[in-house]
């Protein structure tokens, strides 16, 4: 029997997802809602779906079995829970949110209501994160540097603040998000953000343009991450664990991993899609009824932000923050 889909907020990211599923002979998208018509109403037209009136009539339980939330974080509102009480199985985009206590009030309401839950950190269904995360077990590194360089998503929301949290919070997030997928949680953290490429430009938005995070894990090992979303000439996004005896390196934001020690110098890449193996193991997880599979929880997103949230905060309070 196919599974019946909703859509709330059908932008850049959803429409990736879309065409994942749209290969899923076991799923269908059956309602879409966007606050901007047309977006709603390309989305219908390349999956047959019905557009509705409101967020709220997507989350109607007698049409839909799961909901993809695809809005920016600024605007969840109070989704989650709606689809969570109603008993309708849950995909929500990264980040979770922009508030602590609003995520752990939905994580509750989540858990209580036993739904099935996957969140967008899509770099965890990479074969490459997989191979490292295996090499890794057992094995501590001392040191970890983790960078992002890019550009700037294009959306208005983007760029404010209080919208989307700033590139750490809503890009960086996968970078830190495999750290602790890799390497364990986070004990404390330190920031520094600047925006003088955007002054200078005159840049409208509050966001910054570069940022400096030093931070120590529960382990005890150590890290950095440096972060720019206005580098035009040079694109990375990295994480490289050093240990005593090896030398781990994904690049490429993942799909390329190295693994260096006194047996072996192996570099493999990635030609998964995650965005289809994310969506695949979501509608596969329903149909088995089990969360195992599942490799980003709802809980488990909640920490990474919760590490994104204390960086930010730590740079207004110039001091370093435990999590
Ligand atoms: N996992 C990933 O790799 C990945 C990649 C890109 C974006 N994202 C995340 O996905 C989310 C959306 O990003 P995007 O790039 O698709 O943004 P986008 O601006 O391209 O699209 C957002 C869509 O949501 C709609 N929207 C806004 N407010 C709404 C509301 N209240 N109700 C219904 N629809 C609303 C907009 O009209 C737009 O169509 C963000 O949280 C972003 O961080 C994740």
């Amino acid at each position: 029997m196919s599974l019946k889909i909703g859509f709330i907020g059908v932008g850049g990211i959803a429409s990736l997802h879309i065409e994942s599923l749209k290969k899923i002979e076991d799923a269908e998208i059956v309602s879409i809602f966007d606050v901007n018509r047309e977006n709603a109403s390309k989305a219908a037209e390349s999956t047959g779906a019905q557009v509705m009136d409101s967020a709220e009539d997507v989350l109607d339980p007698s049409r839909i079995d799961a909901v993809f939330i695809c809005t920016p974080q600024f605007a969840r509102g109070n989704l989650e829970e709606l689809a969570a009480t109603r008993g309708i199985h849950l995909f929500v985009e990264k980040p979770l949110g922009l508030n602590m206590e609003d995520v752990r009030r939905k994580e509750r309401i989540i858990l209580d209501a036993g739904i099935i839950h996957s969140v967008g950190y899509c770099l965890r269904y990479l074969d490459t994160v997989q191979q490292a995360k295996a090499y890794l077990h057992g094995r501590q590194a001392h040191l970890i540097q983790a960078y992002r360089f890019g550009g700037s998503h294009p959306a208005q929301w983007w760029h404010q603040l209080d919208m989307s949290g700033g590139h750490l919070v809503d890009a960086v997030t996968h970078q830190v998000d495999m750290i602790r997928y890799l390497a364990g949680e986070f004990h404390e953290v330190e920031a520094k953000f600047g925006r003088v490429s955007f002054d200078a430009q005159q840049k409208q938005g509050t966001i910054y343009d570069a940022g400096s995070i030093t931070f120590s894990m529960e382990q005890g090992t150590i890290g950095s991450i440096t972060e720019s979303c206005f580098s035009v000439h040079h694109s990375a996004s990295d994480v490289k664990l050093f240990g005593p005896d090896f030398f781990v390196h994904l690049s490429n934001n993942g799909f390329t991993l190295t693994i260096v020690d006194e047996n072996q110098n192996e570099t493999m890449t990635s030609t998964m899609e995650p965005y289809f193996e994310q969506c695949k193991t979501f509608i596969d997880a329903i149909a088995r009824n089990t969360q195992e599979s599942i490799l980003s929880s709802y809980s488990d997103a909640a920490r990474t932000l919760a590490v994104t949230l204390a960086a930010n905060q730590s740079s207004l309070e110039h001091t370093a923050l435990q999590l």
